[in-house]
């Protein structure tokens, strides 16, 4: 029958997940039972939908302990429902006191959005980071080298989400109701597993825009340094 066949070749996966399960309870009888009880993360994590950056893993956190959001290349778009309802129940539900935007080095939605060439709908998706190129385009017209103009249009991109949380209705309110709340700008390396903070943190309502604008000159002066 096509559909038991359909299903067998997933056998591998229900079989890791009986593997994850029974470990997880060797380890920690209670850990499922802990669990269920409440989730009280701390963090919120945006990140991108791609299978190398699992969020969990990179920082170390257990199930339980990290709130996550990803899409192709972690953007942050003021009329993405999905994303903003994911921030609106982190900050004033389950009253997460971070909020981590982390792109990656390498990201394959940064480079199908330098390529332009089409590849559909997510064509749409895209034109927010070609927004982000075309606003910075003085800073990356000092990269000469394509993979270091790449890798300055991730982390460009990392900074200009990271204000677009920040100027949200959710982040703003939060901040005056003297809510604690941060938003942060990370990027993570495919190729050593490590993460970088990229100078943008933001605790308060205080013009977003002037510390967008000096995380952006210090990706400049990298830039010009190269
Ligand atoms: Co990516």
């Amino acid at each position: 029958m096509k559909h038991e066949s359909e299903s067998r070749a997933l056998d591998h996966l229900i079989a890791g997940n009986r593997r994850w399960a029974e470990g997880s309870v060797r380890e920690d009888p209670a850990f499922f039972r802990r669990l269920i009880e409440q989730q009280a993360p701390k963090y919120l994590w945006i990140g991108c939908a791609d299978s190398r950056v699992p969020a969990n893993d990179i920082v170390g956190l257990l199930p339980g302990e990290l709130f996550v959001h990803r899409n192709v290349a972690n953007l942050v778009v003021h009329t993405d429902l999905n994303c903003l309802s994911v921030l609106q129940y982190a900050v004033d539900v389950l009253r997460v006191e971070h909020v981590i935007v982390c792109g990656h080095y390498g990201c394959g939605g940064i480079a199908a959005a330098e390529r332009a060439t089409p590849l559909g709908l997510i064509d749409n998706w895209l034109r927010h980071i070609q927004d982000v190129a075309e606003r910075r385009r003085a800073v990356l017209a000092r990269e000469r080298d394509p993979a270091r103009r790449a890798d300055r249009l991730c982390e460009l991109n990392v900074l200009e989400q990271a204000h677009n949380v920040c100027r949200t209705t959710i982040a703003q309110d939060a901040w005056r109701r003297a809510q604690p709340l941060s938003v942060h700008a990370w990027i993570y390396r495919l190729s050593d597993g490590l993460v970088q903070q990229l100078g943008f943190t933001a605790a308060d309502a205080s013009d977003p825009a002037v510390r967008l604008a000096s995380a952006v000159e210090r990706i400049e002066a990298r830039a010009q340094r190269g």
